[in-house]
């Protein structure tokens, strides 16, 4: 991190030196909040009493010398200190434990706000840390989520192909990484035909964004997000409380852009081949129809049964010609799929794998993270769900059934034997948890860099 100073690490709720008064607390879980009673005088012992504190997880207490004891489940976990920039009285705090990475990415996470449209009513309290890499990793993690987050969170208004290009191709030139766009009828001429029909009925025309990064001799690593600007649906539009979010369907592009520059800003040793659809799913004279058969860079033929299924069609594009660069590993970010969170609800990561060991590796990654990740089946006899009659495949099965499944089986067709790794993925807090306020979500964000750490890293 080049800018490491407290006016920059503000936004992150952070600071290396106090400026003002500092309150220490220390973190107590129910068996040190005995032996710490002890120890403690009338008055403290009462005021405990007063504010009911009993050390569970996220409860706050003040003691009379104004320091501040801090409720625990004794584990490390973006839990301990993601509710507290909002929930302690302004300023500057230090903790007197030994913070791990993950309790200061809590803290971080915990002190995002989204204020582009709004004037928020307070800033979040500072944690004075130390200058170490701890931090500045920490930092670095929470940065890629801002990121996301603040991408995902933008109107579609503002958030339009046009819009996500200039922040790709900020952040490209940050990092001296190559960028190339192919937009708009030039889909047509680079075979791929499934982007332009989605994207096609849009006043912004639909693009594929590809940045490279990264030593040619390390091994390539092909990153897609599904970035779909606005799903209205098209032609099979979707009803209007389904469509109330659907600005967050960018996400898996919000959150590969996201592992893009965590990748980059920590130089992980691999060759990056950054892959971006963007489209917005929307509705007019020109818009592509149910029995329309697209034909896909693949050269697989794909007969539209509902427009609705728009997600896999920019992924096939992009995913066939990731393909191109022979890479080792193809991760893809999407919200897919309605089923997928049927199936896990809104706060785990669904994920297919065509690798049982790194389905394995990427669970613990995960796990490791505070960011979960859960294993559903890519079960090839549920292929004869997606055939058509007079295209090679459809887009979408009659019946529903493991949705989730024939999806990603839609898509297995376009990496051939490479291995694959597929999110489908919220993308969205539903409701406000300490360190994820309500709103966009880098989901497999950091278990997926932790994987790629623990496989590509030099320590
Ligand atoms: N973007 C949606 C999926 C989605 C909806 C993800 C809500 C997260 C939350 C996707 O494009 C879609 O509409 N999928 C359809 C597929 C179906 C038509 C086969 C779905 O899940 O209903
Ligand atoms: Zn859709
Ligand atoms: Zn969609």
């Amino acid at each position: 991190m080049n800018n490491f100073s407290n006016t920059h690490l503000a936004k992150y709720g952070f600071a290396i030196l106090a400026r003002r008064k500092t309150t220490t607390f220390q973190l107590v879980d129910e068996k040190k909040l005995k032996s710490l009673v002890k120890d403690l005088g009338t008055a403290d012992k009462e005021a405990l009493v007063k504010q009911s504190f009993s050390g569970k997880s996220g409860q706050i207490a003040w003691l009379s010398s104004d320091n501040l004891l801090i409720g625990w489940n004794g584990e490390h976990g973006l839990q301990t200190l993601g509710s507290l920039p909002f929930k302690l009285p302004s300023g500057f705090y230090s903790c007197e434990d030994e913070l791990k990475e993950i309790d200061l990415i809590g803290w971080g996470l915990g002190s995002y706000q989204f204020d582009r449209y709004k004037k928020q009513d307070r800033r979040p309290s500072i944690l004075v840390a130390p200058k170490t890499k701890k931090l500045q990793r920490a930092v670095e993690a929470i940065d890629s989520t801002y990121l996301a987050r603040d991408l995902i969170n933008t109107p579609s208004q503002d958030m339009s192909p046009t819009d996500f290009e200039k922040v790709t191709k900020q952040l490209a030139r940050q990092f001296s990484a190559k960028v190339s766009v192919i937009k708009g009828d030039a889909l047509l001429k680079s075979g791929c035909g499934a982007i332009h029909a989605v994207g096609r009925a849009a006043d912004v025309p639909p693009r594929l964004i590809e940045v490279t990064w990264g030593n040619k001799k390390n091994p390539t690593v092909a990153i897609v997000g599904k970035g779909v600007t606005f799903d209205s649906g098209g032609l099979n539009i979707k009803p209007g409380g389904s469509m109330r979010q659907m600005k967050k369907d960018m996400g898996g592009a919000a959150i590969a852009l996201g592992l893009g520059k965590m990748i980059m800003n920590r130089q992980l040793p691999v060759h990056l081949k950054l892959l971006i659809p963007l489209a917005e799913n929307a509705i007019s004279g020109n818009a592509f129809r149910p029995g329309d058969i697209l034909q896909t860079h693949k050269g697989i033929t794909v007969e539209i049964d509902n427009t609705d299924a728009e997600g896999r069609l920019l992924l096939c594009d992009a995913l066939s010609i990731s393909l191109g660069y022979k890479p080792e590993l193809i991760i893809d970010f999407a919200t897919l799929t309605g089923a997928a969170r049927v199936a896990v609800g809104t706060e785990i990561s669904a994920m297919f794998c065509t690798n049982g060991e790194d389905a394995q590796a990427l669970v613990a990654a995960g796990d490791s993270q505070s960011d979960p990740v859960w294993p559903l089946p890519l079960y090839g006899d549920y292929e004869y769900m997606l055939a058509s009659n007079v295209a090679d495949v459809t887009n979408s099965a009659p019946s529903g059934f493991a949705g989730a499944t024939t999806a990603a089986l839609f898509l297995k067709r376009f990496v051939d034997k490479t291995p694959w790794i597929h999110f489908d993925i919220m993308a969205f807090n539903t409701r406000a948890r300490p360190a994820r306020p309500e709103g966009g979500e880098a989901m497999g964000m950091r278990a997926t860099y932790e994987f790629l750490e623990r496989r590509y890293g030099n320590s």
